[in-house]
């Protein structure tokens, strides 16, 4: 075991955090959790995985749900393609490999959503395999202590971190190591505030012996964030309404919202009813237009989203003007839909959930 090794997992067996996957070696339990963490924080992930875990004790009970269902359980966690990912692979464990989940690493990473990273985690938590975990914890502790200023986000970089995990690894209990070192980038080695003064690698982290903990990890690409302008029609007549499932490669794929009109600007009321948009989706529609709401702000992490609802009802019948694969649902049903938290958030305050 390397000192490093040592130091780290020593802290760990005193400082780490009591979570419910910790307590499991089942890779259904242990996949299930790493998915649902990959972007999100413990205190929020939690709750959705022993949602999930109740649900589907089984990869064979996550299979067979419907994926409505699926999708709904993971409504407002976001970064849909993970629940979308995670029946797909569900279904490959269950059928390709009758419900036994796979314990060689190449069979894991070839499971749908399944990266470098979740693979190593499973191989190693589950099956105790020295595959070294490398994900945003490990990327800081290792450019700190060690003092690697190659971007992380690099071809170059990634060889190297790899490596340098691969080296610090404890071959005898690769997970316990594992988990260390995520925890300890988790709880101490934070991004924008670390706890220096009480590190247990103070002595000799190159980065606050050289006054460098801001300046790493470096990253070569700033994120590029897009300003998207999205006109929501909301097409409601008495109880019923008109929504429809995302489909394509855009965001939000299998949810649902309303049918909608993009634009490169915010509009106003008079520029948005005479854009060619709505001309050419409204066609001869007789109809009321009651009010719009105010502008909704939806932050993603490459995209901002800017929203205005238009609550408009037709004169003539819903099933007429319904565009295509949009579907006319009773309000009283709205909230067995799964919808992006923007959605939710306009129908709570438009108090049609
Ligand atoms: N983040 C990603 N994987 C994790 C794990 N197993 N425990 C805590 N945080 C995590």
């Amino acid at each position: 075991m390397t000192h490093f090794s040592e130091k780290l997992t020593n802290w760990y067996a005193q400082n780490k955090r009591d979570l419910p996957w910790r307590n499991t070696r089942d890779p259904y339990r242990i996949w299930l959790s790493e998915i649902i963490l990959q972007q999100t924080r413990v205190d929020q992930g939690t709750a959705y995985y022993l949602k999930f875990e109740e649900a589907f004790p089984t990869v064979v009970d996550l299979a067979r749900a419907d994926n409505e269902k699926v999708m709904k359980l993971w409504q407002g966690l976001g970064y849909y393609s993970r629940a979308r990912n995670l029946h797909t692979a569900a279904k490959t464990i269950t059928d390709v490999h009758k419900g036994d989940f796979p314990r060689s690493h190449k069979q894991i990473l070839e499971l749908k959503g399944v990266g470098e990273y979740t693979a190593a985690a499973i191989a190693s938590f589950a099956f105790g395999q020295p595959y070294a975990v490398v994900d945003g914890n490990v990327y800081r502790v290792i450019s700190r202590v060690f003092g690697i200023k190659t971007p992380i986000d690099s071809s170059q970089g990634k060889k190297e971190f790899n490596e340098i995990a691969a080296s610090l690894l404890d071959k005898k209990d690769p997970g316990t190591h594992n988990q260390a070192i995520m925890e300890f980038g988790a709880l101490y080695c934070k991004p924008a505030s670390p706890d220096c003064n009480s590190c247990i690698f103070n002595n000799v982290c190159h980065a606050y012996r050289n006054n460098e903990v801001q300046t790493l990890p470096v990253k070569e690409k700033k994120t590029k964030i897009r300003s998207r302008f999205f006109n929501y029609l909301v097409l409601q007549k008495k109880e019923q309404i008109i929504i429809r499932k995302r489909r394509g490669n855009d965001i939000w794929t299998n949810l649902y919202d309303f049918p909608l009109i993009e634009t490169s600007s915010e509009l106003e009321e008079e520029e948005f009813f005479t854009s060619t948009q709505w001309k050419e989706l409204s066609g001869q529609l007789d109809f009321k237009f009651s009010k719009v709401s105010p502008p909704y702000k939806h932050i993603l992490s490459h995209q901002h989203i800017f929203a205005k609802f238009w609550l408009i009802e037709p004169k003539g019948s819903l099933k007429k003007i319904a565009p295509a694969a949009s579907v006319i649902v009773n309000v009283s049903d709205l909230t067995k839909y799964a919808v992006p938290r923007l959605i939710e958030r306009y129908l709570q305050d438009a108090s049609l959930i």
